[in-house]
């Protein structure tokens, strides 16, 4: 109304007051030429000077020390994933040594929407698109635990498309490193898809937290209680033996989550290890109140059959550690000499 009112009462007033028939030939006003020299010269200098100053703190964004490590993110609604090239580690948290240039390397796949990667401690924040690759680098300085927000509204769980970074000493790097690489590349074992348990998973001094993943990658659309609350009418709910189209057996769990259900929005996880998939299976079975059928020695040998899951091999040279380092170093130059023709 403010503005319908104003408007209209300025233009009523205008075209009285400036008619035409109250016309008188203006004024007319010569230019002065050192004074539009003058708005025109300095302004010209300033915009120029402070292009340079842009373009310099644009040069030190985009221009990647080469020393980086390199460490590929996959943006997903809703989740982060974090990739270490060269030594085949996946994680859902991201995990960088202090005072170690990095260099993220961000992608989604090709069907999701665009996020964007962003740490508020850091200053550094970047779009996530769909089939592409941007990047952003950063050197932390001090260690600790940060926030990774995603600041692109993707959709109904923007808000939850959290992670955690942290940063620690050099050693504590090589550790987490070297506990990775066993997490991975255990062979799976039959005790493992029978155990009866739903939280705790892994070979000695490894444990996989189920529940962590099932939040990460489960929650937003199965509900945090396994029930599809995330997705009314369209996820499954784990809760009762009707949700189930499927057998509830740890082996079948796996299948699922290895290769998807094709028409659905159920993806596959190629990123979780045979002992993160088993422990998700586990955490998801845990929600049916009705006894589920157990696995079989059978059901277990057709699985390590179909999947290979006793030849895994952590990617040559398998640790040493230092050796990993170099390789997470040395990806990210390797493209840059293989890009000349
Ligand atoms: Cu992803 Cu917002």
């Amino acid at each position: 109304m403010l503005l319908l009112v104003g408007i209209t009462v300025a233009m009523v007033v205008f075209v009285v007051r400036y008619r035409r028939s109250r016309a008188r030939t203006t004024s007319q006003a010569e230019g002065h030429l050192w004074l539009e020299i003058t708005w025109t010269v300095l302004p010209t200098l300033l915009v120029t000077w402070m292009f340079f100053v842009g373009y310099e703190g644009f040069g030190l964004m985009r221009r990647v020390p080469a020393d980086a490590m390199v460490v590929q993110v996959t943006g997903r609604q809703w989740s982060w994933s974090f990739h270490y090239p060269g030594v085949g580690i996946d994680s859902t948290e991201m995990v960088v040594p202090i005072d170690q240039t990095v260099k993220v390397e961000l992608t989604a796949p090709p069907t999701d929407v665009t996020h964007s990667f962003y740490i508020p401690d850091f200053r550094v924040k970047e779009d996530v698109v769909p089939g592409r690759t941007t990047y952003l680098w950063f050197k932390a300085e001090r260690t600790g635990t940060y926030d990774v927000f995603c600041s692109e509204f993707c959709g109904k769980d923007h808000s939850k498309m959290l992670a955690q970074m942290r940063v620690v000493p050099q050693e504590e790097f090589r550790r987490w490193l070297a506990t990775e690489q066993g997490k991975r590349y255990q062979p799976l074992v039959f005790e493992a898809v029978t155990n009866p348990g739903h939280e705790t998973f892994g070979p000695a001094g490894i444990n996989i937290n189920a529940k962590s993943l099932y939040l990460t990658f489960c929650a937003s659309c199965h509900g945090v209680n396994g029930d599809g609350s995330g997705l009314p009418g369209q996820a499954r709910d784990f809760t009762t033996s009707a949700g189930w189209k499927r057998s509830p057996k740890v082996t079948d769990i796996y299948r699922i989550l290895a290769e998807g259900v094709p028409g659905t929005q159920m993806r596959s996880f190629p990123n979780l290890s045979p002992w993160e998939k088993v422990a998700s299976a586990h955490y998801v079975r845990h929600f049916l109140k009705t006894a589920a059928p157990a696995d079989t020695r059978q059901d277990y040998d057709a699985l390590v059959q179909e999947y290979g899951l006793d030849k895994i091999q952590p990617p040559k040279p398998a640790l040493p550690i230092d050796e990993a380092m170099r390789l997470l170093v040395e990806k990210k130059q390797a493209p840059t000499s293989a890009a000349a023709p």
